[in-house]
């Protein structure tokens, strides 16, 4: 499969409900860390950086889970933090944990979906994901409902997997399916989307060196760390469609299939 346009899988959110209402969100955070995406608090102060978020911004951080990077955002800069995730888990144990933490008067968690924003046009200074919009099926609508309810001179600052080299077809839906993505962007392909949706584009960077490395790490860490532990709770099928599906993901991305990057643009 080139990276020709168009072919998705056919994902929803109800998919997406059903893998995060399970044990994955579980899973991943065993591996990567309440903020369940590469890279951790240090990933997420580099965006943090790019974005210049400060004391008085207001962020919409779109699929936000366990609210790990709203905690830290608010903590360490100040701002305020929306969070807006599809799967009632997630949201329910994002409040959970963010009560715990006294912060509940700087960050909200909000059912709903990425690609009808529940939000008035013009409400935030930064739009944020990390990691996540691999999972929407629809990026220009995404990008879109981000551009509306980013106020004029707003930013929007994100990472996420991305598709970086030809790959059989074969291969193409097994990579896909097994992380329920409809499809991964491109740098370019989101680059090209966020123009003809009216953003500048302030930076992108291809992060692929880093993710192939990180995927190796989480392979280390399933087969010597984990998997006693996910043995016991989850059984041997579990454990062993996991190692499985990294497996496959390690050896695209040593191959220059599949990889990450980061994007930041500017609402003008
Ligand atoms: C990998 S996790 C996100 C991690 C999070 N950004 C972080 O850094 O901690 C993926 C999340 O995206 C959410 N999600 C996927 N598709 C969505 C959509 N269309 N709208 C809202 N949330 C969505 C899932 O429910 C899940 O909680």
């Amino acid at each position: 499969m080139s990276l020709e346009k168009g072919k998705r899988l056919d994902f929803n959110i109800g998919d997406v409900n059903e893998v995060y209402e399970g044990p994955v969100g579980i899973l991943w955070e065993m591996l990567m860390g309440e903020q369940i995406h590469v890279g951790g608090d240090k990933e997420t102060d580099v965006l943090a950086q790019k974005a210049g978020i400060a004391k008085d911004n207001v962020v919409l951080d779109i699929c936000s889970a366990l609210g790990g990077p709203a905690r830290h955002l608010v903590k360490k800069y100040g701002c305020k933090v929306t969070g807006l995730d599809a799967t009632q888990k997630m949201i329910n144990e994002a409040i959970k944990r963010t009560e715990k933490e006294g912060l509940t008067d700087s960050i909200t968690h909000k059912l709903g979906n990425a690609l009808d924003i529940p939000f008035k046009a013009g409400s935030f200074d930064i739009v944020w994901g990390q990691d996540a919009w691999c999972y929407v099926s629809d990026k220009e609508r995404l990008i879109q409902e981000s551009y509306r309810v980013l106020k004029l001179q707003g930013i929007i600052a994100f990472t996420d997997w991305l598709q970086t080299g030809n790959m059989s077809a074969g291969e193409w839906e097994a990579l896909n399916s097994f992380m329920a993505f409809p499809y991964m962007e491109t740098l370019e392909g989101y680059e090209e989307l966020m123009k003809k949706t009216g953003f500048q584009i302030l930076e992108k960077e291809d992060l692929s060196k880093d993710f192939t490395e990180h995927c190796h790490l989480y392979q280390k860490m399933l087969r010597e760390k984990l998997k006693g532990g996910i043995l016991k709770q989850y059984g041997a099928e579990l454990f062993q469609a996991a190692d499985d599906g990294l497996a496959m993901w390690v050896k695209a991305a040593d191959e220059g299939k599949v990889g990450r990057g980061r994007i930041i643009g500017k609402k003008v």
